[in-house]
């Protein structure tokens, strides 16, 4: 059967933007998740406190957080190191997200760290996070291919899967960072998460949409149980520090999807395809998302 209600974790504001060359004005940023939220998304991943030099796009995090203080919406950040989450509490983020990788060579080019090493440097940033009272998500990427490695065997996500929620993280968010997942082995990964004792309450599905494959990846996983999906309005994104990255999964298409369906997510799709169409002509390109193309052309 299918939930009668999904959460979607909207990350065009991060995921979104750090791909993006040219600096967009972080006022533009504020009034993009200020309308999100107006929107109806309830949780709105805002920025990163990552090192600045590592994606200059989101090095404003400092200025733009103060300005999302009466957002009406759960506002989480991006945090790889205890130096981030010091950043991040000082403006009082209250959810945080870490983010480890599947790979070895995925851990390297992103954190500049071995797997474990990279589990190691998140070990106290949980905790700190969780003392002073934070939700935390972990993020883990290259769950089903990685462009340097190939495939990625289930068994390894699986390990990294269970020592990122060892750590203390709340949720799990299982990222096709490449957007080469196929249904089939959605389902196999989170058959083999479930027979590890990781139950679909502590898992978020995280699709990008490289191969046009996001939206049956996402039903399927909504099939298995799942009520977390992240997705980016306007298919916004790519990650700068994976090559073939493109857009996650797009926000409208997702809303299509799941108002067809008759599953309740509290989103105004309308107001949100008019943000998506504003927000492109900032960028100064079309929104990917053919929901988006197919209401704006009308
Ligand atoms: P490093 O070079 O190893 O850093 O980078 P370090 O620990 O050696 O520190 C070097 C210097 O950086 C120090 O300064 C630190 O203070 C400073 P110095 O003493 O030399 O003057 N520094 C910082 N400054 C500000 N904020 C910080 C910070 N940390 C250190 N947080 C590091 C390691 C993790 C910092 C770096 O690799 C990094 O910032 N990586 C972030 C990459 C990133 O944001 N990638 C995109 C997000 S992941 C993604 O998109 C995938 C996802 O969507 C899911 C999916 O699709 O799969 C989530
Ligand atoms: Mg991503």
């Amino acid at each position: 059967g299918l939930p009668p209600r999904v959460r979607i974790h909207e990350v065009g504001a991060r995921d979104g933007l750090q791909n993006e060359k040219t600096a967009v004005p972080t006022e533009v940023k504020a009034e993009f998740v200020h309308r999100l939220a107006a929107a109806g998304l309830t949780t709105i991943e805002a920025t990163s406190f990552v090192h600045p030099k590592w994606v200059p796009q989101l090095a404003d995090a400092e200025q733009l957080f103060p300005l999302l203080s009466d957002v009406p919406a759960d506002l989480p950040v991006l945090v790889p190191n205890e130096r981030g989450l010091d950043r991040a509490l000082a403006l009082g983020a209250t959810r945080i997200a870490v983010f480890g990788s599947a790979t070895e060579t995925f851990a390297a080019r992103n954190l500049n760290r071995t797997v474990a090493e990279s589990l190691a440097m998140f070990e106290p940033v949980v905790a700190r996070a969780k003392e002073a009272g934070a939700h935390v998500r972990g993020y883990l990427s290259m769950c089903f291919g990685d462009p340097w490695e190939g495939a990625v065997p289930v068994h390894q996500v699986v390990r990294v899967a269970k020592d990122l929620l060892d750590l203390g993280c709340d949720e799990l968010s299982l990222g096709d960072t490449i957007g080469v997942a196929t249904p089939g082995h959605v389902q196999a990964l989170l058959g083999e998460l479930n027979a590890a004792g990781v139950g679909t309450d502590r898992i978020g599905v995280h699709f990008h949409d490289t191969y046009g494959q996001a939206l049956s990846n996402t039903l399927a996983a909504l099939q298995h149980g799942v009520t977390t999906v992240d997705a980016s309005a306007g298919g916004l994104g790519g990650c700068p520090y994976a090559k073939s990255a493109t857009g996650n999964l797009a926000t409208e298409d997702l809303v299509w999807m799941l108002d067809g369906l008759g599953i309740e997510t509290g989103v105004d799709l309308a107001a949100l395809t008019a943000t998506s169409v504003w927000m492109a002509e900032r960028l100064g390109r079309p929104s990917p998302s053919r929901t988006v193309r197919a209401l704006s052309h009308k």
